[in-house]
């Protein structure tokens, strides 16, 4: 493959865009990123990072130095010299479950006028079957090409995950345009697929569900570890240590969130509902979750003497999983809104959040976990942030009206809690 240094242009920069921007530019690109949010270029144009992302502020600011990346208001800007151009723009859940693609359609029409012959056109958003082609037809352009090269990459450890992932995944039926998206990633050690349009954007769907089915899988195998008596967590080493289980996503919890997943899956159930498949496994999925949330809330009111109402409940974690500060489809804010709607006054902590949350305003959220656990009846620990595990018991019993706790990430040191009389409750186990 001949090494190429391309100019390219990133349409959207919020976690997936910056990211590919960010890392492009490290890996010796010339990359714009553009975005229609002016606060949020002009911070970037300052090296000032909106996320919490690992790895990501030092590569912008080497970015910005080396003069390989820059960020500008709007789409048509970023174009000069763009020989790609990588659309990163939301595809939020629509009304019936399918993915909106409102942003991508209007990102491509933005685009259409100003871009070069013989460029390609990128679709990192993850995007149904068919949208290849729709991307096509907003650009009206026959003289460019449209690949899709889905992203796999996971909030928290987004650029170690760019620059390092499982596979790098190409959808093109042109050769040559599949070879120069490839050629972008000179320097990245990973198995490189190309495939056709349609099979690229079926595996980031699939891949996303079949985690998201791993998951309801395990919180339901706790649920009866609950009822017979076993341990979720040796059950689920014990499983894991079978190379075709394996031990990643394979640990119970609150139940699955995020910007990806809930969406993701309701997409997949949507593409095959069109394409005459009722995909109930899937279906079974997502209502395993819904009452993962529901059996998590019943496990605080059950440590709380039956009734949350008029009761403090604590909680650490409100981010959908530890190291991001993404708030989207969380876990947490599901039990958070669960506890509320029965009453509960609510005191979080989290260590990516500060201040209120303006979709719950009865929500205390407070600056530190000791503040959160003040009055409280229980503990309910919502998200895996390894500070938790650091915590001083002693100061956190003394702070509580009563010493319940309810780990919904089989986080903490059970026998250590219960050595120092807390009531424990897990996911799983006891
Ligand atoms: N977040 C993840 O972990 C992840 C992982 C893999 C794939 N994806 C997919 O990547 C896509 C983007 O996700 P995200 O989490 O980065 O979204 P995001 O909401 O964090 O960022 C999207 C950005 O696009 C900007 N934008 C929208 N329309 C624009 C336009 N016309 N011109 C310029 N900017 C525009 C928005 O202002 C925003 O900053 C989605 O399809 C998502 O499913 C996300």
């Amino acid at each position: 493959m001949a090494s190429t240094m391309g100019n390219i242009a990133i349409i959207g920069t919020g976690y997936v865009g910056l990211t590919t921007g960010a890392c492009f530019a490290h890996l010796g690109h010339n990359v714009v990123c553009a975005d229609l949010d002016a606060a949020k270029v002009e911070s970037l144009q300052r090296g000032e990072i909106p996320i919490l992302e690992a790895g990501l502020d030092e590569l912008v600011r080497e970015g910005l130095q080396s003069g390989r990346l820059r960020f500008v208001v709007g789409a048509a800007g970023a174009l000069d010299d763009a020989e790609f151009v990588y659309l990163c723009v939301p595809t939020p859940q629509g009304p019936d479950g399918s993915a909106d693609l409102r942003y991508i359609e209007a990102a491509a029409r933005e685009i259409a006028p100003g871009l070069a012959p013989e460029s390609i056109v990128v679709n990192k958003s993850t995007v149904p079957v068919g949208s290849t082609r729709l991307v096509e037809q907003a650009l009206g352009r026959a003289d460019v090409f449209v690949v899709s090269n889905p992203e796999f990459l996971r909030e928290g450890s987004a650029v170690s995950d760019f620059l390092h992932p499982d596979r790098v995944v190409i959808g093109s039926d042109d050769q040559g345009a599949a070879i120069r998206v490839a050629s972008l990633y000179m320097g990245v050690a990973a198995p490189f697929m190309v495939t056709d349009p349609a099979s690229a954007e079926t595996i980031k769907y699939a891949s996303n569900a079949f985690l998201a089915t791993k998951l309801s899988f395990v919180n339901a195998v706790a649920a009866v570890c609950e009822a017979v008596g076993a341990d979720a967590n040796d059950v689920v080493l014990g499983m894991g240590y079978d190379k075709r289980i394996g031990h990643e996503f394979l640990r119970p919890g609150p139940g699955w969130g995020g910007s990806c997943f809930p969406k993701d899956v309701q997409a997949l159930l949507y593409i095959a509902r069109q394409a005459g498949y009722d995909f109930d496994l899937l279906d079974g999925v997502v209502s395993v979750n819904e009452e993962q949330f529901e059996r998590t809330t019943e496990k605080v009111v059950a440590m709380a003497g039956g009734s949350v109402q008029g009761k403090t409940i604590a909680v650490w974690g409100l981010t959908f999983k530890a190291n991001t500060d993404d708030l989207r489809e969380s876990p947490a804010l599901q039990i958070v809104e669960r506890l509320l709607a029965r009453g509960a006054a609510v005191q979080a902590y989290d260590p990516a959040v500060r201040g209120s949350l303006d979709q719950y305003p009865a929500l205390d959220v407070v600056d530190d976990a000791y503040a959160a656990c003040d009055g409280a009846a229980v503990l309910a620990v919502l998200t895996e942030w390894d500070e938790f595990k650091w915590v001083d018991l002693d100061k956190v019993g003394q702070l509580m009206a009563s010493t319940c706790i309810v780990d919904a990430r089989n986080l903490l040191d059970r026998a250590a809690i219960i050595r120092r009389g807390f009531t424990y409750q897990g996911i799983g186990r006891r």
